[in-house]
């Protein structure tokens, strides 16, 4: 079928493009031609989706017939696909669980339990809870949203589970968050969820999904083991008490990639995936995207940070100093 994946040339629409292509559909990315090419074998559409005419006018008479939309932040881009991409026969939306207004901190139960945001603020979540509304109201029955958590896997340019790559492959004394070995994480490997996606737009699925790894995944010390298997380091957990840390000033997801303090975690990674596992969405053992993610970052040549993007990991010089006298 004709399938139109918006974003597409790099991570979750990328391996959506590749997905597709091998599901043997023809393919179109639309995107605005910063971010490089798509994968071969599909037609590369460019324009801006803030701009209402970009969409009709690179599509020219093509007609997509399903839709997997990556790469809607702002709500004129959700009212443009909208205008112009109504009558397909499935669209399947990549939205985030910030669409909830209750999370974070969470906890997440059923979606249709949830309400999400219905402000006019411009955020990141409000502005997906948007485009949830126009874009269903526009689609109709076939439309999926895919309120997604934590994405990993290769060609991840924001490099979170990749600043722990490196630095764990580097060995010596880690920094690791002492009371947040234990904590819950919960990852999708961006292949799988990709597959699923133009799975659920090639059915005609409709609904909202919360689409992340399943609850009692792994823990933030088993991610950290996983790590240092798969580099085949000889790095030494040094734990710091979340007091210290917070004292020091790192902070959490960013110094210390994915680590959230324990007010947040003990409900942050609580989302129910009930509705997930019943349309199919698979994890591929937690090893094997660890190790594809590493292995895809010591061949290639690595994308650099989107913009306004903070760059990930603990800054040399604080790691020293939460080293210094342990
Ligand atoms: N990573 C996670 O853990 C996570 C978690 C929850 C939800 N999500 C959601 O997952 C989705 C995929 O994330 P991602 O990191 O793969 O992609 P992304 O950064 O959201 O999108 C990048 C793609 O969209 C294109 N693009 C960006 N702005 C555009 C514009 N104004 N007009 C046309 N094209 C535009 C880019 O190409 P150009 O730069 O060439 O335009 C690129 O192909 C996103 O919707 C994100 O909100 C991610």
């Amino acid at each position: 079928m004709r399938l139109l994946v918006l974003g597409g040339t790099h991570f979750l629409g990328r391996h959506v493009v590749m997905a597709a292509l091998e599901r043997g559909h023809e393919v179109a990315t639309f995107t605005r031609g910063l971010s490089g090419a798509p994968p071969e074998g599909a037609r590369a559409l460019h324009g801006d989706r803030d701009d209402p005419a970009a969409l009709p006018e690179a599509l020219d008479g093509w007609q997509p017939e399903l839709v997997v939309d990556t790469s809607c932040k702002t709500r004129a881009a959700a009212d443009n696909a909208a205008a112009a991409l109504g009558g397909v026969a499935g669209y399947a939306f990549v939205s985030s669980l910030n669409a909830y207004r209750n999370w974070p901190p969470g906890p997440v139960g059923p979606e249709d339990a949830e309400p999400t945001w219905d402000t006019d603020e411009d955020g990141y979540g409000p502005n997906k809870a948007h485009a949830e509304r126009v874009l269903a109201a526009a689609v109709g029955p076939a439309f999926l949203t895919a309120r997604a958590g934590l994405i990993v896997g290769p060609h991840d340019p924001v490099y979170r589970l990749g600043w722990w790559l490196d630095r764990i492959s580097r060995g010596g004394r880690v920094v690791v968050p002492a009371e947040g070995m234990d904590q819950p994480i919960s990852l999708v490997d961006a292949r799988d969820l990709a597959t699923w996606l133009v799975e659920m737009a090639e059915r005609g699925q409709g609904g909202a999904v919360n689409a992340k790894g399943p609850v009692g995944m792994t823990t933030y010390g088993g991610l950290l083991e996983v790590c240092r298997d798969v580099t085949g380091s000889d790095a030494e957990w040094v734990p710091v008490p979340e007091a210290e840390l917070v004292a020091a000033d790192v902070q959490e997801w960013v110094h210390l990639p994915l680590w959230l303090r324990q007010q947040e975690a003990r409900t942050a990674w609580d989302v129910d995936t009930t509705r997930a596992l019943e349309l199919g969405l698979t994890t591929r053992p937690l090893e094997t995207t660890v190790a594809d993610t590493w292995a895809w970052m010591q061949a290639a040549e690595r994308p650099p940070l989107p913009a306004h993007r903070p760059a990930p990991g603990l800054p040399a010089e604080l790691e020293r100093h939460l080293l210094e006298g342990r």
